[in-house]
């Protein structure tokens, strides 16, 4: 185990009740809130009204219109919108995209120059506005992460920024509000939680078992509930499990101790910056062909273990031939929520997979991923695996 240092300052509220915090969570920051949405979903299911009827009392400007995979131009909006109105809390309502563009304007508004320049390395800021977050799917986590990820459209680049500043003050979880995810998303959000579960599993750092035995308990409660949702939507336990198990994937704990790989991650940004898929649909396919991949590169005892303890492999005494069943279970699993393993099922063919390896490789300096360092080459033979 390597040291480390652990801190997440978010307040979370998570129950049927959780809602009923939310004006005296949003009035302690202040009383200008700019309440930041995605494309509508949130006025269908009812969740505006109740948001709206907690806010009441305060001062309410609107940003909807985040789109999945949000875009660089509303953040900045957001931003112009806070600087003039004096805006003290940012709120956002929805899932990871909803939330990352609150995060991009939250950090934008204090920073005297492009926000372009803190996701590129170029600026740096030492506040935030305030951010709170109500959470509609379970998928991103970043309702307690330090990351936020934003899409630039001139270029299409798609880039995540990981700092403490990015921590939200409280979010509000209610799995209740989770019901009307279509399967799709559904499914979306369990594959990217579990990515980022597996994201941390597969260290090359040894002497880690709490994390890894926390991270395979994890995992199986998401295998295990899923199907149920998929099922029932309207079942709270499950959505509970899961909407839970999203929260807890993604806000470092089951990264002490060892350092996270991540290669799979900036591989599907890629994919989802290029051909705007969903990240958890990208994920489905891009996972499995890196597992293929670091499993023919020294990965294979630690993709069996994976395989035995989270899929239930019998242990054959054969490491490369449990993790490849561990693997094909995955996919198999991800096949059972409806969701595509294959680019070319996507329509996706190789034409950008040279750019998209370069430019995974180059955000990372030149070595993608510690599990198995990958190169652009790399890179672009895990796209092909993907195919
Ligand atoms: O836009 P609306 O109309 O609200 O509809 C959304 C959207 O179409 C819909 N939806 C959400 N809650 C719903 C609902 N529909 C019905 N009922 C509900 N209760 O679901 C769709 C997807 O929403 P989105 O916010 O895009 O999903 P997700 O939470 O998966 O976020 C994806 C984004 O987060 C980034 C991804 O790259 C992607 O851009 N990530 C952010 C991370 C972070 N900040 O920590 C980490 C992740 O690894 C990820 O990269
Ligand atoms: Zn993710």
């Amino acid at each position: 185990m390597i040291d480390f240092v652990f801190q997440n300052p978010t307040k979370i509220l998570f129950g049927k009740n959780a809602l009923s915090s939310l004006h005296d969570e949003a009035a302690r920051w202040g009383e200008r809130v700019l309440l930041v949405y995605g494309g509508g979903s949130i006025k269908r299911t009812g969740v505006y009204d109740q948001v709206m009827a907690q806010l009441a009392g305060l001062q309410v400007w609107e940003l909807g219109g985040v789109q999945p995979n949000p875009r660089l131009s509303l953040v900045r909006e957001g931003i112009a919108l806070c600087r003039e109105q004096g805006i003290q809390l940012v709120l956002a309502v929805g899932g990871g995209s909803a939330i990352d563009t609150a995060k991009g304007i939250a950090n934008g508004v204090c920073y005297d120059g492009d926000v372009w320049d803190l996701f590129d390395g170029k600026g740096k800021n030492t506040e935030v506005l305030p951010l709170g977050t109500v959470v509609t799917i379970p998928a991103a986590g970043s309702e307690m992460s330090d990351s936020c990820v934003i899409t630039r459209e001139e270029d299409l680049c798609k880039r995540g920024r990981n700092t403490p500043l990015n921590f939200p003050k409280f979010s509000i979880l209610n799995p209740e509000f989770t019901y009307t995810l279509p399967p799709f998303q559904t499914a979306c959000g369990v594959v990217d939680i579990m990515a980022h579960m597996m994201e941390r599993y597969f260290t090359r750092v040894t002497h880690v078992e709490l994390i890894d035995r926390m991270t395979e308990g994890a995992l199986k409660t998401v295998v295990n509930n899923a199907p149920i949702v998929m099922q029932d939507p309207e079942n709270y336990d499950a959505r509970a499990e899961i909407m839970w198990a999203g929260c807890l994937s993604h806000n470092t704990l089951l990264q002490t101790g060892r350092v996270g790989d991540w290669a799979s991650h900036k591989l599907e940004h890629e994919l989802s910056a290029l051909y705007d898929i969903a990240h958890g649909a990208g994920l489905a396919i891009v996972f499995p062909a890196w597992m293929k991949y670091a499993l023919a590169h020294g990965g294979e005892a630690k993709l069996a273990q994976f395989g035995r303890r989270v899929f239930d492999v019998p242990d054959s005494g054969d490491d490369a031939a449990d993790a490849a069943e561990g693997i094909r279970r995955l996919e198999a699993f991800y096949r059972s929520l409806g969701l595509t393993t294959t680019l070319t099922e996507n329509g996706i063919g190789d034409t950008d997979f040279g750019r998209m390896a370069e430019r995974a490789a180059a955000m990372a300096g030149g070595v993608l991923g510690q599990f198995v360092p990958l190169k652009a080459a790399d890179c672009e033979a895990i796209y092909r695996l993907a195919l």
